[in-house]
């Protein structure tokens, strides 16, 4: 099977995605399958995000979770944000011990520690978990977390479907992170000191659904293992993400975990584009084919105006958008040499449905936020 592909131009256009744009343009890429198909990349008068009124679902999202508040001590009390058939994105906070077991039975569950220190046990062992760690955490795995600080923890579930690492390519596989980076719990003297005849019970999640398991014992009582799967952490400082001086690379660059229905993907720090022609914010572009979620995590998020660490922008496939006015103006004065940005993005290829505990949170002012305000 082939896409219908024809290189062709017509007025006036760069030869170069992302680079030596007509002066005073504005660039749209419209594309299939993300970043990676058949795209058009139109040259427009004004900026494509220069709307006067936005209404109906296709509208963006800006939420708020720092304002979600409630503390639960299971992960499947925590509030469900958003979710379809292939993910869901729960707001976790975790403010004491977890006095039992979970297991996910629905699919691979990552973790993001947002804020906070914690001590995770599960089947294989015990490791140490802190802010700015990924976690992934594999169907079927018994765990729990003790609390050093308070945890704030996005979860991210691939349900059906396992966390996989992308094709690095011509990059190497030990480019953007070695996998020896990856840390794993261990069989040490903290997990054999919590084994023990303690009554214990385990809740399962299958189908949304929970069940208890109680047992006479603490079931996290393994004496060793061998095989070749294992939960894994990896923290966002382990990765040195790809960048080109002189060409814009698209999102999908930073791709973290791969799953069959969505991506993870992190934004690191990272210096800006440095030759003249080249675009150094986003491209304006739809992303037709895909649902895109950024959890911003820490720094300044360089595209964005009005975003602080915790919030979350939800834009709906179909959604045009790029950088709001004032990141547009300090990309085309190449006002800032390095981006401080630490994101996690979830590109999901089937449509997200929000949730009314998203709705709690959300700044209803996000569309209007790429208006040019007139002083
Ligand atoms: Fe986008």
């Amino acid at each position: 099977m082939h896409w219908i592909r024809l290189p062709l131009a017509d007025g006036l256009h760069s030869k170069q995605a992302h680079a030596d744009l007509p002066d005073g343009t504005f660039e749209r890429e419209v594309g299939k399958e993300g970043f990676g198909g058949p795209a058009a990349h139109f040259h427009h008068k004004h900026p494509p995000t220069g709307w006067l009124s936005f209404d109906g679902p296709v509208k963006p999202r800006a939420l708020d979770f720092v304002e979600s508040k409630q503390q639960v001590s299971s992960p499947w009390q925590a509030s469900v944000m958003m979710h379809n058939a292939h993910c869901e994105v729960r707001w976790w906070r975790l403010a004491e011990s977890m006095p039992a077991l979970a297991r996910n039975s629905d699919g691979d569950q990552l973790l993001f520690v947002h804020d906070g220190v914690g001590e995770l046990f599960c089947d294989w062992g015990h490791m140490s978990i802190a802010e700015g760690d990924y976690v992934v955490l594999p169907r079927g795995c018994m765990w729990r977390i003790e609390v050093s600080a308070p945890l704030a923890i996005l979860m991210i579930e691939a349900t059906e479907a396992a966390y996989r690492l992308p094709e690095k390519g011509m990059l190497g596989p030990h480019a953007i992170f070695d996998p020896a980076v990856l840390g794993r719990p261990l069989m040490d003297d903290a997990f054999r000191a919590q084994q023990g005849e303690t009554e214990t019970r385990v809740i399962v999640k299958r189908r949304g659904a929970l069940t208890t398991i109680t047992y006479p014992f603490n079931p996290l009582d393994a004496v060793g293992w061998h095989g070749d799967l294992t939960p894994v952490k990896l923290n966002w400082r382990d990765i040195r993400p790809v960048m080109s001086h002189r060409y814009h690379l698209p999102p999908s660059v930073h791709t973290t975990f791969q799953t069959d229905r969505f991506i993870v993907t992190t934004f690191c720090p990272r210096p800006i584009e440095s030759d003249p022609g080249a675009l150094k914010v986003p491209f304006f572009h739809n992303n037709d084919d895909y649902d895109e979620v950024i959890f911003y995590h820490k720094g300044n998020f360089f595209s964005r105006d009005n975003i602080h660490p915790g919030m979350v922008s939800f834009h709906p496939s179909g959604f045009t958008h790029g950088p709001h006015p004032k990141a547009f103006a300090a990309g085309a004065a190449h006002a800032k040499k390095e981006t401080d940005e630490v994101a996690v993005m979830i590109d999901a290829r089937d449509p997200l449905d929000l949730t009314d505990a998203a709705f709690k949170v959300e700044w209803t002012g996000y569309a209007d936020s790429w208006k040019v305000k007139k002083d």
